[in-house]
């Protein structure tokens, strides 16, 4: 519940930060981080996509036609298997959300949900890096297919080439990280999300981030816009 006079959010209050930005700009790395550091489940609307994928789900069939061309998936298949996983008792507290929502659609629909339960997203966190460093850094990634975690050849390698630190399974890069798909995931995903953006901005609660900055230099940045939500 939300206190309706001054803003500030009840403690029972799940603490739900959302972080955007385009293809690579370190969503899933900070996602990560953040993770740890609050005690939050870090939701990845595409780790869940190649999750379905990798079970052979009808979802994940229907995903991954999109994800191979560097399409958003329909709005109808994503908003409801985001929003389940929301629900679930692992997001009780609150949740780190990553790479949804990325229309104006999709955040609707989630304002709409989060409200109907007296919440809303607490903070969104736009990481901003220009577009041909992008390409570079997808193009050195590396995933761990088991947890998702992501790492980078020369910024962030595991501690053994190859394996994940977390749990020892061997790396391997995205399908759709060949340089034709990432050129069209930056065309046709970057306008709807600067939408998203906008959607934010006009509440009042978007924190733009030099993401070109070192890994680490990122966290403290968004730690120092996100630190005390997270403490209140
Ligand atoms: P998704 O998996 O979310 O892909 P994405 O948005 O294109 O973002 P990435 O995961 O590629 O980048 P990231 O920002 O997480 O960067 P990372 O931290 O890995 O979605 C995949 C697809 O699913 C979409 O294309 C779409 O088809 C579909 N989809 C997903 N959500 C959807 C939705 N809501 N609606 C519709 N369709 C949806 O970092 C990248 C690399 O850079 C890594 O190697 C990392 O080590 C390195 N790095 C990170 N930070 C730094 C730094 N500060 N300095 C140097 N290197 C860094
Ligand atoms: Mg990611
Ligand atoms: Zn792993």
């Amino acid at each position: 519940m939300t206190d309706a006079v001054s803003g500030t959010p009840s403690p029972e209050e799940r603490l739900i930060l959302l972080l955007v930005g385009a293809v690579g700009a370190g969503k899933g790395t900070q996602a990560t981080i953040l993770s740890r550091e609050f005690g939050l489940p870090h939701l990845a609307s595409g780790n869940l996509f190649r999750a379905a994928m990798a079970a052979g789900t009808r979802l994940g069939e229907e995903a991954r036609e999109h994800m191979e061309r560097g399409e958003l998936v329909p709005d109808e298949i994503t908003i409801g298997m985001f929003i389940e996983e929301l629900a679930k008792p692992h997001a009780a507290r609150g949740a780190i959300l990553d790479g949804f929502p990325r229309t104006v659609g999709q955040a609707r629909a989630l304002d709409d949900t989060l409200a109907s339960h007296g919440e809303r997203i607490r903070r969104v966190i736009y990481i901003e890096v220009p577009a041909d460093e992008l390409v570079r850094r997808v193009a050195g990634r590396w995933i761990c297919p088991t947890c998702g975690t992501p790492y980078h050849e020369t910024a962030d390698p595991p501690r053994v080439a190859g394996i994940c630190d977390k749990d020892g399974t061997p790396l391997r890069q995205r399908d759709d990280d060949r340089p034709e798909v990432v050129r069209a995931r930056l065309a046709r995903q970057v306008p709807p999300m600067l939408e998203v953006v906008d959607h934010y901005e006009r509440a009042g609660i978007v924190d733009r981030l030099d993401g070109t900055q070192p890994i680490d230099a990122v966290t403290q940045d968004i730690l120092s816009h996100v630190g005390s939500e997270a403490r209140s």
